[in-house]
């Protein structure tokens, strides 16, 4: 089936829509396509400016009910972006996490496979698991995922997202295509502690919210672990080419990443005071210094880490002629920009 965007018939569920992901592929849905859409969250504090839009239907409800996934299994395409997957939450909550991440996508798979909606669920480059610092391209249906022990629950997050994949692919007469996102970055990522969340958010959210509060850069275990940081405008795109080319798609998992985005966690640290510096117009030794802790300081008992993580791309260029595109430094200073600009009347 060939779904056009221009098509008003066509009608579409996102779950998590109010998350960092959901909120900027409801603002391209709507600004790209004529189509229908369910926004299901429990909370829409980052679509204000959408609330009102008479294309959007706004259900403010739990993924967990059994009644609400199979509102979202009426629709014929169903992206599921709702989950826990916020690393310090992976020790202290496992439970949670795992119900987040295998249980809730699993009976939202099985009303799927019910009703013939074609489900885009939303996995992690983290299913690739413990991944040691030598560079190796991670490849979608040829690299081993593997993980710490059972005792370190960092990986709670991790394997339930890997069983939830199996049970995918395992699950007959379900149309389906799982996406790894490796490090999604940009405006509205997260939160600041203190201001609109509790916690520690992702590396980038961290930062910039620690150089906006003149409070120290922290570097987990030296920040020598490398990452590929993906800006959030290629991974909108790359949803949208999967919605093109859905034969291309079904039955499919796809990495969503930009290799050459790559770098440690201390290199990012240092171009974030660079950026931060310059935006200021203040010298380097006026910004926040970065400061060394140990993970099991900073995140606890449990935590381990995966120490470099690079997507190849190739299979989504050769089945859906999908490239990355943006640089990672006009990323990291819009996002910066963004954070400056949204949080400058709560700082
Ligand atoms: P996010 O936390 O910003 O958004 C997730 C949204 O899901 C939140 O708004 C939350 O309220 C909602 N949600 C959680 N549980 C729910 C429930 N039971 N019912 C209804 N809504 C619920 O996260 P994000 O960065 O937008 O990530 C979206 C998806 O992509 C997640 O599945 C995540 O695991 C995956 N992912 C994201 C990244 C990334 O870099 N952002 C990387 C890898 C994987
Ligand atoms: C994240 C989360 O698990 C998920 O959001 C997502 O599924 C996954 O990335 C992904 O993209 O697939 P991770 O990259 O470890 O995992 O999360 P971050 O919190 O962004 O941490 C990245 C690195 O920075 C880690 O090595 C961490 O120890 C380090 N870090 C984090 C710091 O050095 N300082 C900080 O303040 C925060």
């Amino acid at each position: 089936m060939k779904y056009s965007f221009k098509d008003p018939t066509v009608s579409i569920a996102i779950v998590g829509a109010g998350g960092f992901i959901g909120s900027h592929l409801l603002d391209a849905l709507i600004e790209r396509t004529s189509w229908r859409i369910l926004a299901v969250d429990l909370d829409f504090y980052r679509l204000q400016h959408r609330l009102h839009h008479p294309r959007i239907e706004f259900l403010c409800d739990d993924l967990k009910k059994e009644s609400v996934v199979s509102r979202i299994a009426s629709y014929p395409i169903v992206i599921n972006l709702a989950a826990i997957c916020v690393p310090s939450r992976y020790m202290r909550e496992a439970k949670e996490v795992i119900e987040s991440n295998y249980n809730h996508p699993v009976a939202l798979a099985l009303a799927c496979a019910k009703s013939g909606a074609w489900l885009i669920h939303f996995s992690t480059s983290e299913v690739y698991g413990k991944t040691s610092i030598e560079p190796c391209l991670l490849e979608e249906d040829s690299s081993p995922m593997i993980l710490g022990s059972v005792r370190a629950s960092r990986w709670s997050y991790a394997c339930a997202k890997q069983l939830t994949e199996r049970y995918i692919a395992s699950l007959q007469g379900l149309s389906w295509t799982v996406l790894r996102p490796f490090n999604f970055v940009g405006p509205r990522m997260d939160f600041i502690p203190g201001i609109d969340g509790e916690g520690i958010p992702r590396v980038l959210a961290n930062f910039c919210a620690a150089l906006l509060k003149n409070e120290p850069l922290f570097l987990v275990d030296q920040g020598v672990s490398r990452r590929s940081f993906t800006s959030i405008h290629d991974a909108i795109h790359f949803i949208f080419a999967v919605l093109v080319h859905q034969e291309e798609s079904l039955g499919q998992a796809f990495n969503i990443g930009n290799p050459e985005n790559e770098l440690s966690i201390a290199e990012l640290a240092d171009r974030m005071r660079q950026i931060y510096a310059s935006l200021k117009q203040v010298s380097i030794d006026q910004v926040s210094p970065v400061q060394l802790i140990s993970s099991k300081e900073y995140y606890g008992e449990g935590y381990e880490d995966s120490l470099r993580r690079i997507p190849s791309i190739e299979k989504a260029k050769r089945l859906l002629g999908y490239v990355p595109n943006e640089a990672l430094d006009v990323t990291l200073q819009e996002t910066l920009s963004w954070f400056i600009e949204h949080y400058r009347l709560a700082l």
